[in-house]
């Protein structure tokens, strides 16, 4: 079989994670695919940066053009975060026929109808399992696992910088400061930390999973918000007195015609599994009416972890254009229709 070409957006915590596993692995993905799997080129802001990998000097390029009109790529991963110029180059790569794998929950909340909506006009895959719960394959199992069955709720913790932080204060009294800072120092944390800790990160993969799960356009504004950044070392041992973990909670619920989704922090009993979900572990659960309760648990950030997403969406791709079904687009594309949040 010819093998599958990439070009990485990218080369931080995430993309670091993907060069790594693709040589580390590349056996096991042969015997998957058929294919081996090649990184051809990869964009970073400055290639003179010290890095923690080592990469062929004639690999690292600062021109984006290289890789979107690179004709022998077949597939973008797009691991740079942000809006733009990230959508920018995700559009003009699905525009000349290249499928694409994105990290990217900001971009996939705010333009994923956009996105997935060029990639069927052009017949090319849109995967995007890595925005969501890290290493934890919910979107995957959202979709196609819970296909048969109609989802009523999904709860959990989906953000690993804020558990973190939650968990080193609850354990050891540790400042927020610091902990904020550890979490960065561990690639746990995005660029800009306030869209950790404000609840804003979490939000976007909550509308993602709602989307999904209840197959409806839900937006961020459907979202109501609130983060950490208020809560006090005393809030957390207060609440421990008391016999709870303070946990950042997303909840999605669909009542008959309406939907809820809410990002905030909680009370959770500590008798209850989510109240030991630590560090930067996430869980979500999903409810279904057939099935009932589910609950899926992992690493909700970091490396390696968030790597296996991306290069699991990477085989799908392969695998696709094996089968010569590229295109085919395994996740739904969003519904137009758009249900009445539970406060209207
Ligand atoms: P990061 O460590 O900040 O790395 C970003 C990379 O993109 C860097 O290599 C940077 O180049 C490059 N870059 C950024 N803007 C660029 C531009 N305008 N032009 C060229 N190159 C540019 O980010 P990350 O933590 O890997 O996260 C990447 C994406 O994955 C984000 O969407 C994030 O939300 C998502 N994600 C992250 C995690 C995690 O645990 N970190 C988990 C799940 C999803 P330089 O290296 O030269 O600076
Ligand atoms: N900043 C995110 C988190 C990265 O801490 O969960 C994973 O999406």
């Amino acid at each position: 079989m010819k093998p599958i070409k990439a070009g990485l957006l990218g080369l931080g915590t995430v993309g670091t994670g993907v060069v790594r596993i693709v040589e580390g692995h590349q056996e096991d993905l042969v015997m998957q695919t058929g294919s081996s799997l090649t990184i051809e080129k990869i964009l970073v802001k400055n290639r003179s940066k010290e890095r923690s990998i080592t990469v062929g000097p004639d690999k690292l390029t600062e021109d984006p053009w290289e890789i979107i009109n690179h004709e022998e790529i077949d597939v973008v991963v797009e691991v740079m975060g942000g809006i733009e110029p990230a959508r920018t180059y995700i559009l003009e790569a699905l525009s000349r026929g290249k499928h694409v794998v994105t990290a990217n929950k900001d971009l996939m909340a705010l333009h994923g109808q956009e996105i997935l909506a060029k990639a069927a006009e052009n017949g090319c895959d849109v995967f995007y399992e890595a925005s969501v719960a890290g290493g934890i394959p919910i979107i995957r199992t959202l979709v196609e696992g819970f296909a048969s069955d109609r989802i009523t709720k999904i709860m959990g913790i989906v953000n690993g910088t804020t558990n973190y932080i939650l968990t080193k204060m609850s354990q050891e009294g540790a400042s927020y400061e610091d902990v904020l800072k550890e979490a960065q120092e561990l690639g746990y944390a995005e660029a800009d930390p306030t869209s950790d800790v404000e609840g804003l990160d979490a939000a976007r993969k909550m509308t993602i999973l709602a989307t999904l799960g209840f197959n409806v356009n839900v937006s961020l504004d459907d979202v109501s918000v609130k983060g950490i950044s208020s809560i006090s070392k005393e809030d957390i041992l207060y609440a421990k007195k008391l016999g709870y973990e303070v946990k950042l909670l997303g909840i999605a619920e669909r009542k008959d015609d309406s939907i809820s989704v809410t990002v905030q922090p909680t009370m959770v009993n500590r008798s209850h599994p989510l109240a030991s979900v630590n560090g930067v572990f996430n869980a979500v659960y999903v409810y279904g009416e057939a099935v009932g309760e589910t609950m899926f648990y992992g690493p909700g950030a970091g490396e390696l972890p968030t790597a296996t997403s991306i290069v699991a969406d990477l085989v799908a791709v392969a695998k696709n254009r094996n089968l010569g079904v590229s295109g085919r687009r395994v996740f739904t594309p969003y519904k137009e229709k758009k249900l009445r949040t539970a406060e209207q």
